[in-house]
């Protein structure tokens, strides 16, 4: 069938009175939503872009001359939403559950019988699916109509994406009417960005000078959440719908009739799907798969695996926060092999060396690799990894890559051991050790210690000084405007103004944050400071125990010891830190130029804060307030913040797409939290 025939574009080319016009626009929205269809969900476009754009130009045109018939659902509405403030919350109609994660095989034997025993059966159908690496979202249509959607958040609440989602091409904004959509559908999908498009998008932003998203992952989340739409507009999301949450009227019977009914009302399905009779047909398809990761458009992270029927998961049931009746199948971490062509050594902020591989460029996952660190010489010796040495390299989701193994070549002639270096590579000062680590000792007068320092004391959870980045501080130092930190303060309008990337704006704005920053809380400019080990959680337990600087400046070591955080290194840290007469200088100086330190009052140590002796653990993105905040929060009613669950955990907080952390909290029996649930209780606990 041609296209013309498809879809008559050409009647009524002039249309004169308000009935005909209406007509003419109904008709254009259908062809237009048709063949948006046919390009972004099946992929198969049946006419020009020409032809296209003539054709969403004229409805432009006529919406343009007759606001009244404009309605919401049109093709034109895609972009255009007034920015927001803020993203609203939606509760889900139901909670969007999370997946058990399996990766070795005899696990997943393990679910299959599991699956037979519990449904007294000897035979269970799977379907399929890949397990899109994006984030999860909600759909709501309504008569239809694309209504609302959002987030997942805590799996209860997530935030109102509404604006955001209607920007993304392959939401229909309206569902197929020929195939009688049901008039209140709900359903589950997962946001996404393909790896050519990711790759584009990094490079327009970096050519622009702004920072590229470490993963499409990152990217996908961080369009998926803007405030203006149309820089969501821009971003080049997908969608993937996979599960029916609410339907009125029957559900389909099985899994793989409620995908057909979703690629029926016009959403777009995973395409690589399939049913499997046996566990074994499901271990061949993540083989498969597994094989064809690196030729798909897209990220993916494993197979999801579903029990068929819908009685059956019925009767299968779910857990707190997972179905019974499904799992996700992951692949193994992606290693690629490549060449170590040299070890360089970076400083880091407190004089750290730190050995790194520089590696011939590999593509691991569709992100190039080309650096690898290596940790410390310990870590060098113990892998033996040398210049010239064939070596694996890994990336698991977020990590930072690593050299996992060298692999040896028969017949190769090896370079010498690797061997951290007497000076330091920046400024020549002499090298120090302590156990497996190496220091430069040139402090502030390392140009890499001094960018390293400034950047900290600069950075959002100290000083929180806008638009003073890696690039600007490396110019400022370069070009020898800065020495310490308090000359920070003494920069001028014509001095900024040199730098590459700076005019009277930008330069303005900075010396607006570089004032305001001059008001600041003890905890903050002690953290700072960045003195060894004196992190945010142990400046706030400074401020709190001290109330002044001044008063923590005297403190001797018995004082800081006698503290319940701080052990003897950390005390011996601040006391050699306050007696170099380099860093006291600096500090009156910054309090010359007009640094004010808030005094904050000290807390007396015999009265217990209601979570004293409490630890938490957070993981996943909470909605309603940010990390920091969080942890301010508990922090400040006297509990620990820590990165991992042991036994001996508290609370562990569970926000949005929470990782291992929880499983292992499951595992050792830690009580878990929601958002909700841990708000109320710092509420109750603060007395609020
Ligand atoms: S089904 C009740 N199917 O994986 C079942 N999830 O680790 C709900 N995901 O948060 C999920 N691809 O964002 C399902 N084909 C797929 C998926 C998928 C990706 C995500 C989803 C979920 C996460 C669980």
């Amino acid at each position: 069938m041609t296209q013309s025939k498809l879809f008559d574009n050409t009647s009524n080319p002039s249309p004169k009175t308000p009935g005909t016009v209406q007509e003419r626009i109904t008709r254009l929205r259908e062809t237009i939503r048709q063949h948006d269809y046919l390009y972004y969900v099946k992929d198969r476009p049946e006419i020009s872009d020409g032809e296209y754009d003539r054709l969403f130009n004229e409805l432009v045109e006529l919406e343009e001359a007759h606001p009244e018939l404009v309605t919401a659902e049109s093709p034109t509405q895609r972009v255009g939403a007034a920015p927001l403030e803020e993203l609203g919350k939606i509760t889900h109609e139901r909670p969007m559950l999370s997946l058990d994660s399996l990766v070795d095989s005899l696990d997943v034997v393990a679910f299959d019988q599991r699956m037979k025993r519990e449904l007294e059966t000897d035979q269970v159908e799977y379907t399929v699916e890949p397990k899109f690496d994006g984030l999860s979202v909600e759909l709501v249509y309504d008569q239809g109509v694309f209504v609302r959607g959002s987030t997942r958040g805590d799996g209860i609440t997530g935030e109102d994406a509404t604006i955001n989602l209607r920007t993304i091409r392959s939401l229909p904004l309206q569902l197929q009417m020929g195939a009688t959509p049901p008039s209140h559908l709900v359903v589950r999908g997962e946001v996404y960005m393909r790896l050519d498009d990711f790759h584009a998008l990094n490079k327009r932003m970096t050519e622009r000078g702004d920072d590229a998203f470490a993963n499409p992952r990152n990217a996908a989340a961080g369009s998926l959440r803007q405030l203006a739409s149309h820089v969501t507009a821009e971003r080049p999301l997908v969608v993937t719908c996979y599960d029916v949450m609410v339907v009125d009227g029957p559900p389909p019977a099985s899994h793989w009739e409620e995908l057909e009914a979703l690629a029926l009302w016009g959403l777009p399905i995973p395409s690589h799907r399939r049913r499997c009779e046996s566990i074994e047909a499901v271990m061949a398809f993540h083989r498969e798969t597994e094989q064809q990761r690196d030729n798909l458009a897209y990220e993916i992270d494993g197979v999801v695996v579903k029990v068929n029927r819908r009685d059956w998961q019925d009767q299968l049931g779910t857990k707190s926060r997972s179905p019974r009746w499904a799992m996700a199948y992951k692949f193994a971490p992606r290693k690629e092999i490549t060449v170590v062509q040299d070890i360089v050594v970076s400083v880091g902020r407190t004089g750290t060396l730190t050995p790194l591989a520089l590696l011939r460029p590999v593509e691991v996952g569709g992100v190039t690799i080309s650096r690898a660190t290596l940790h410390n010489a310990d870590e060098v010796a113990r892998k033996d990894v040398r210049v010239g040495d064939t070596v694996k390299v890994e990336r698991a989701g977020d990590v930072i890559p690593a050299i996992t193994e060298r692999v040896p070549v028969p017949g190769e002639t090896r370079s010498a051991s690797f061997s951290m270096p007497d000076h330091c590579p920046v400024c020549g000062a002499a090298v120090a050790r302590e156990g497996a680590y190496f220091y430069c000792t040139g402090q502030a007068a390392c140009p890499a210690q001094l960018k390293g320092a400034i950047e900290h004391f600069a950075s959002k959870s100290a000083l929180n000084i806008e638009g003073l980045g890696k690039k600007t501080v490396a110019q400022l130092v370069d070009q020898g405007l800065i020495h310490d930190l308090a000359d920070l303060y003494h920069l001028s309008r014509e001095q900024l103004l040199t730098l590459e990337g700076f005019a009277e704006r930008s330069t303005a704005q900075l010396l607006d944050a570089i004032a305001r920053s001059k008001t600041v809380s003890l905890d903050r400019f002690l953290m700072g400071l960045g003195i060894r080990q004196v992190g945010q959680h142990i400046a706030k337990v400074l401020a709190r125990e001290f109330g002044s600087l001044d008063a923590i400046m005297s403190g001797d070591q018995d004082r800081f010891q006698a503290i319940q955080e701080i052990g003897p290194e950390i005390s011996a840290s601040l006391v050699s830190y306050f007696q170099e007469s380099s860093n006291r200088r600096v500090i009156s100086r910054l309090r010359e130029l007009g640094v004010s330190i808030a005094e904050t009052a000290a807390v007396p140590r015999e009265t217990p804060l209601p979570f004293a002796g409490k630890s938490f653990v957070f993981t996943g993105g909470l909605v309603g307030l940010s990390r920091d905040e969080a942890t301010a929060w508990v922090e400040r009613l006297g509990a620990t913040v820590s990165s991992s669950v042991s036994k001996k955990t508290s609370y562990v907080v569970a926000g949005a797409d929470p990782g291992l952390k929880l499983d292992q909290a499951q595992k050792l029996g830690v009580t878990i939290l929601g958002e909700e649930a841990f708000l109320e209780l710092v509420k109750k606990q603060a007395g609020t």
